[in-house]
């Protein structure tokens, strides 16, 4: 999978990109990430990719010309279809990301990333290339690479390879609709505190049992939201209903 990705500041990428898992999978060429300098597509000795918003106001607006150039020549780089290579632009505006859109953006071969900077950028750029804004929350960030990186992030994971089992991907908390079970390694007693007697027990069938139910309490306690479109069995449901759940409620409180 390829990523191109068009900012002002490529020092805030590379570094995050280099580390850990992801850098592994630039290596082994499961993905690879293309970042283009922006300013390297201005028309002034000065470099200037901003510039005042017409009607006044605080903040700078980034220009549509380097932006516009910078995105073409990322789409005459890339090895698919021009049309099918989508074009987003990181924005506190855009659509929120989630594991359904991670999954849908990880069937695409190549993606065009466009992190906005200051103010925002002109929303002629949006219009001449049909992109779509997408934004990593409600909470406004100096610019959009961070979120960039966080869309590189979770996308890769999806890409066969990139981590370790794909198994471990699929039980994901939120991949699943659940949120995670607690997790403990060694050793058994720390400062006091022990681990669960059954995951020391070796009885896998209720080892999961008690993971099941224990990804069902978070849910229910942290995020009943998303009990609303998790697959659950009768046997989840009953459980659910112990603690005081019921599907057609689910949206209050937990207590
Ligand atoms: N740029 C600034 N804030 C952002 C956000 N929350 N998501 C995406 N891009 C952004």
């Amino acid at each position: 999978m390829r990523f191109h990705v068009l900012t002002l500041f490529p020092e805030i990428i590379e570094a995050p990109l280099q580390a850990s898992m992801l850098g592994l999978a630039q290596r082994r060429g499961l993905i690879s990430v293309d970042i283009t300098d922006i300013r390297t597509y201005t028309h002034d000795a000065h470099g200037t990719a901003d510039d005042y918003q017409f009607g006044g106001g605080p903040g700078m607006v980034m220009k549509p010309e380097p932006v516009t150039e910078a995105v073409e020549a990322a789409l005459f780089a890339s090895a698919s279809q021009v049309s099918d290579v989508p074009v987003l632009i990181m924005s506190p505006q855009g659509q929120v990301l989630d594991q359904e859109l991670v999954e849908e953006l990880a069937s695409c071969p190549e993606i065009i990333l466009v992190c906005g900077h200051y103010a925002g950028m002109d929303e002629r750029v949006k219009q001449y290339f049909n992109a779509r804004e997408v934004s990593i929350g409600d909470y406004v960030l100096t610019g959009g690479e961070l979120p960039a990186v966080v869309l590189i992030d979770s996308v890769s994971r999806l890409v066969p390879g990139v981590v370790g089992s794909q198994e471990n991907v699929m039980q994901d908390s939120i991949t699943s609709g659940l949120l995670q079970h607690p997790l403990y390694t060694r050793p058994a007693e720390f400062r006091g505190m022990g681990v669960p007697e059954v995951l020391l027990s070796g009885h896998h069938a209720e080892i999961d049992r008690w993971r099941r139910t224990q990804s069902l309490r978070r849910t229910y306690q942290r995020r009943p939201d998303l009990l609303e479109r998790a697959s659950l069995c009768p046997g989840d449901l009953d459980y659910l209903e112990s603690l005081g759940y019921t599907r057609d409620n689910s949206a209050g409180s937990p207590g």
